[in-house]
């Protein structure tokens, strides 16, 4: 078999090149299905996570001192118990219920090995991530970063311990770098799909081995949720418009509207606007300002994704089977949506199958979580505000694949969103 073994040699080849360059150690005992080679590129060396800069960050972490009025944590956000996720729909800090956040808090699961963080790829780092939550006015509140350094270094716990593990004074980029290293062991791995792919045929269900082939296959996902063993997150690391934002926007006005305010490459701007405002919708865009990035969001990896819902940047999707019904349809029509998205025309018994292909990416510690809420969720599964069914198998609608009677008077009609007010309509 040369092929394989070609590819073998690749891959080898590939580690060899990665353990010369500067990198930290890969812990001897990751869990399967956290993969040693995307451990190497994610953790520089010099931030490796040593156990007491872990112990600090953790306890950071879960700090709610560290927000402006002593209420909110990174915890409040994202618990850990509960799958580091708020499970509310937009997440709330320290000015709600006045104001809530225009975001979906993702999970902090596997965050470690995002090339860029947040939905949009703000921050190119956890450490720079972890810096804009605390200053956001909503989110933590403090003023200044000089603000966060003087309120911890009034606490004598934080003062010693600042010492022992950096040896000074705490400086705020040590705060970010203690929260990150503990960020940097929390790690998604150890579900009974990679029992599945290591050879262990039935550590899934009949329903979830069907939903795996329908994932790469009839339903396309893999496209965009790619997986495999050098890199298994279910995640292609780049940005689509799957037309979520879609359900209330006018994105060229908010496009008109961002270009004439956002400043170049001010972090904290876009992140406010971003967490703040309407213009929170366009994603992408606000950070490259590139019209191709117009509702485009970060491929979200898909691990635990049993245990945190509700779904999408702005978790305007309840359960699994919202969202599958959303790709179903071939996404929402708009004038950026991704040409990867198409009408599935999938059965209710092929929609189950993925939802339950979904449910066996949770880790082993989550098992009982992930139950109850798969549970929860198919208790819900009556209400569907997501389905079109007629859209899905290509009776109504003109996006997706040619329907099945194109009309030749017509062609143009098929694939193009002709927009009210341009010379098309
Ligand atoms: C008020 C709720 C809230 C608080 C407090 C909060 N976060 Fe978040 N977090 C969010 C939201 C919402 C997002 C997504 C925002 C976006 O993409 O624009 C996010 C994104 C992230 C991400 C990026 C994950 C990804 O997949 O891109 C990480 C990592 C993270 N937060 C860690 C932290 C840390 C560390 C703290 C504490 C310093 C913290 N968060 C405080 C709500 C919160
Ligand atoms: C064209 C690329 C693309 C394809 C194809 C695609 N996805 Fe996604 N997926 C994304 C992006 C981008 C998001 C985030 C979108 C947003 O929030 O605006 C997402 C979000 C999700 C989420 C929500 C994750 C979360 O943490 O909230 C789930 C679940 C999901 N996709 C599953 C699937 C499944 C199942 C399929 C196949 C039926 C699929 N995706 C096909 C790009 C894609």
């Amino acid at each position: 078999m040369p092929r394989v073994r070609t590819r073998t040699i690749l891959v080898t080849a590939a580690v060899a090149a990665l353990s010369t360059a500067a990198s930290a150690p890969v812990p001897k005992s990751l869990p399967r299905g956290v993969s040693p080679v995307l451990y190497e590129l994610a953790v520089p060396a010099g931030s490796e996570p040593t156990p007491e800069k872990v112990a600090l960050g953790e306890k950071l972490f879960n700090d709610k001192r560290i927000s402006v009025n002593d209420k909110v944590s990174c915890a409040t956000c994202h618990d850990p118990d509960k799958g580091f996720v708020d499970h509310k729909p937009l997440a709330e800090g320290v000015a709600a219920p006045a104001k809530r956040t225009q975001r979906n808090s993702p999970t902090v699961l596997n965050a470690m090995f995002n090339a860029v963080q947040f939905w949009d790829g703000r921050a190119p780092s956890l450490e720079e991530q972890a810096k804009l939550p605390i200053l956001n006015p909503i989110e933590m509140g403090q003023k200044s970063s000089d603000d966060v350094v003087n309120k911890l270094r009034g606490i004598a716990e934080y003062r010693t311990a600042f010492q022992q593990v950096f040896g000074h004074e705490l400086t705020y980029d040590d705060v970010a770098g203690a929260i990150a290293a503990f960020e940097r062991t929390q790690y998604a791995g150890d579900a009974p799909f990679d029992r599945f792919v290591a050879g262990d045929e039935k550590a899934i269900d009949d329903s979830a081995r069907r939903g795996w082939g329908l994932f790469n296959g009839k339903g396309r996902c893999n496209n965009c949720h790619a997986f495999s063993t050098v890199s298994p997150l279910f995640s292609d690391q780049k940005f689509h418009n799957i037309g979520i934002a879609a359900h209330k926007t006018d994105f060229i006005g908010l496009a008109r509207k961002a270009t004439a305010i956002v400043r170049g490459g001010d972090l904290k701007q876009i992140d406010e606007l971003a967490i703040q405002t309407d213009l929170s919708e366009l994603g992408r865009f606000l950070v490259t300002k590139s019209s191709n990035d117009i509702g485009a969001f970060k491929t979200p990896g898909l691990r635990n994704i049993a245990i945190t819902s509700p779904y999408m940047h702005d978790g305007s999707f309840a359960t699994l089977w919202d969202v599958m019904d959303h790709y179903n349809k071939g996404g929402v029509p708009n004038p950026n949506l991704d040409g990867g998205m198409q009408r599935l025309g999938l059965t209710e018994a092929e929609i189950d199958d993925m939802v339950s292909f979904m449910a066996s990416l949770t880790s082993a510690k989550f098992a009982a979580f992930g139950k109850q809420e798969m549970a929860r969720q198919q208790a819900k599964k009556t209400v569907r505000p997501e389905r079109d069914t007629a859209v899905a198998t290509g009776k109504k609608g003109d996006l997706g694949d040619l329907a099945p009677t194109p009309d030749a008077a017509k062609p143009a009609a098929f694939g193009v969103l002709v927009r009210k007010g341009t010379s098309y309509d």
